[in-house]
């Protein structure tokens, strides 16, 4: 697949915001308008990333989890999902799922060296696929508790996807014990809301959906939250210094919880 620079590209507009330079003057142009319509969007992107990487560390660190399944897995960044993993438990082993063709291309050289990991060329929205490929195979042992990680990436899913039917879907495939982690953009104003989804409708990638806080809540129905549900970078527990918000017109809302 090549890799479409007349539009921007989700993947390459976080990795903007994150500081990275794998984007385009598309990508760049698509931020700046995005800033002025919602200042705290780069604070948001980096607010989740620390998230990402503190869910991650407490999960291999303290709770002894050992697989992950990363979907949407973005653009190489600082502290990559094995990364974190691996430093906290050198046996982690960790799936990368993305179908945007440069996450897929850098990512795999990222990973070339690390037999723990791939990267699976997928829509997160085929979980028989996913959960029929090869790479599920050698890496994800079915008797043993996943970390399944939608970090960033539900709000790319549109009401008519069913972000929740797709979450449902693969925890029942985890076994008891297994983890979800779930953060996505979320607003309790429906103006903000309106305003911002027409916005992100306009961009042609796949933004999706900015939700309400109850909607995200229900991505955790029948699961044991570990900690708060809410605004990330109140999400105990913080072993890292947290980036906080100066302006709030949405948030990175979600949480961790347990599989029972
Ligand atoms: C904002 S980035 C999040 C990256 C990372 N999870 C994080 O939080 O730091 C969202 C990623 O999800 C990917 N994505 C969006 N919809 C997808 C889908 N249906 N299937 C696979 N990947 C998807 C995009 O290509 C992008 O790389």
């Amino acid at each position: 697949m090549t890799i479409d620079v007349s539009k921007p590209s989700i993947a390459r507009m976080y990795n903007f915001f994150l500081g990275g330079n794998d984007n385009f003057s598309v990508d760049r142009e698509a931020c700046r308008n995005l800033l002025a319509a919602a200042p705290s969007t780069r604070e948001i992107c980096q607010i989740n990333r620390h998230f990402l990487k503190r869910a991650v560390h407490h999960l291999a660190a303290d709770l002894g989890i050992r697989q992950f399944i990363d979907h949407g897995a973005g653009l190489p960044a600082q502290d990559n999902v094995h990364q974190v993993a691996q430093a906290a438990n050198r046996d982690a082993r960790v799936l990368y799922i993305d179908n945007d063709p440069m996450v897929v291309a850098q990512g795999r050289l990222l990973l070339d060296e690390n037999d723990q990991t791939a990267f699976l060329d997928q829509d997160i929205r085929r979980t028989a696929d996913i959960w029929g490929s090869a790479e599920v195979a050698r890496l994800i042992f079915r008797d043993e508790p996943v970390a399944a990680l939608f970090v960033s990436v539900l709000h790319c899913l549109t009401r008519e996807d069913n972000p929740w039917a797709l979450v449902h879907d693969v925890v029942s495939r985890l076994p008891s014990g297994s983890y979800v982690v779930i953060c996505q953009m979320a607003s309790e104003n429906e103006q903000v809301r309106g305003r911002l989804n027409d916005y992100l409708c306009g961009l042609e990638d796949r933004w999706g959906e900015v939700r309400s806080f109850d909607e995200v809540e229900r991505f955790f129905d029948g699961l044991e939250p570990v900690g708060e549900i809410g605004e990330v970078s109140r999400w105990w527990p913080d072993g890292y210094a947290t980036p906080r918000q100066t302006s709030w017109e949405w948030v990175a809302y979600g949480g961790v919880a347990r599989v029972p």
